[in-house]
């Protein structure tokens, strides 16, 4: 039997990498609906499934979804920027729209598998925990944790599960058409390849827990197979500084870089994240197979020779 999976925000970083790891496997038909508003069509030109131009807070793929045409949902589909500050757009594009589908996937009993965020934790101490200290420090974060708010409401009567997976930082190749809010490993190599300096905010400390992108394609499949619903963390379990990115620079292009530190002039930064991923590894039997050496060796490997599309596509 073919199974059919909706991916929402699959023209995204996250979604696109999502969609080209799974139209490789055998029976799996893979539809994907994207608004075109922040994704990039380049992601999908070697991914073999059924593009659609639309939005997440269209009724009629609430209907869709509620009649049981999909087996599961992958929802990314998202504004993804952080910096974004109009307050109603972001709770109807990001918490209203997943409210709809969810309701709409609990009707036809579709597993339901969404993105959420660790900006959910904002500045609070690390390590970060669900279920512990929640305070976002921006209306994005407040979106996400309310989406996890909602989805808590529905683990009991949700017919199958329903499961929240709160990504770290991110990267890996297809974000490319992110530019300002794409990984830092990415943005300071373009400043590098463009012959200036690698920015960082004083003094390149704070730290983060960075994930790379097959770590996190193989948390959505392991969820895709999870016997219960609920929320996880998806980091790699530990924080490193933003000068190690300059360290494992240096050491992957062969040259020293003469960093130009600059005040931050944010006053919500999260200055360190760090996932606690017990309960990941408890719901998901998952855990993450790259460090941060390993997965930007690939991911610079993969840029040095001119590919932005997802790491799956690469031959
Ligand atoms: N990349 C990260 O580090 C990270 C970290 C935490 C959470 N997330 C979450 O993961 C998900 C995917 O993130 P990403 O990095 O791939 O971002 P992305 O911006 O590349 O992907 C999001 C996609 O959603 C689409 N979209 C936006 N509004 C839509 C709408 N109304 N209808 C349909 N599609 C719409 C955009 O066009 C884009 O293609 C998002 O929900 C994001 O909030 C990402």
């Amino acid at each position: 039997m073919t199974e059919r999976i909706l991916i929402t925000g699959g023209a995204g970083f996250i979604g696109a990498n999502l969609a080209a790891a799974l139209v490789k496997k055998p029976g799996v038909d893979v539809v994907i609906v994207d608004d075109f508003s922040f994704g990039d069509w380049k992601n999908l030109v070697h991914v073999d499934c059924e593009v659609r131009a639309g939005s997440i807070t269209d009724p009629a793929l609430h209907q869709e979804i509620a009649r049981g045409t999909y087996s599961a949902i992958l929802h990314q589909g998202a504004i993804s920027d952080t910096t974004v500050l109009d307050q109603r757009r972001m709770l109807e594009i990001n918490t209203n729209a997943f409210t709809a589908m969810l309701e709409a996937s609990c009707k036809s009993g579709t597993r339901m598998i969404y993105a959420s965020s660790a900006a959910t934790y904002g500045n609070t101490p690390a390590p970060n925990r669900v279920g512990g200290i929640e305070e976002p420090a921006n209306i994005y974060g407040f979106s996400k944790l309310s989406m996890d708010r909602i989805a808590y409401r529905w683990h009991d009567r949700h017919p199958s599960s329903v499961i929240g997976l709160r990504y770290f930082n991110v990267y890996g190749s297809g974000e490319t058409h992110k530019g300002t809010t794409a990984s830092m490993m990415l943005q300071l190599y373009n400043q590098v390849q463009d012959g200036k300096r690698p920015r960082l905010f004083k003094h390149g400390e704070q730290q983060r827990d960075f994930i790379y992108i097959r770590d996190v394609i193989s948390a959505n499949l392991a969820a895709l197979e999870a016997p219960r619903s609920g929320v996880c963390n998806v980091g790699s379990g530990t924080a490193r500084c933003f000068n190690d990115i300059i360290l494992n620079l240096e050491t992957l292009l062969n040259r020293k870089l003469d960093v130009d530190y600059f005040d931050n002039p944010y006053d919500f930064y999260q200055n360190h994240t760090e996932a606690d991923i017990s309960g990941t590894t408890e719901l998901l039997g998952w855990k993450p197979a790259w460090t941060l050496e390993k997965g930007m060796a690939e991911y610079i490997e993969l840029l040095e020779a001119g590919h932005h599309e997802p790491v799956e596509t690469a031959t």
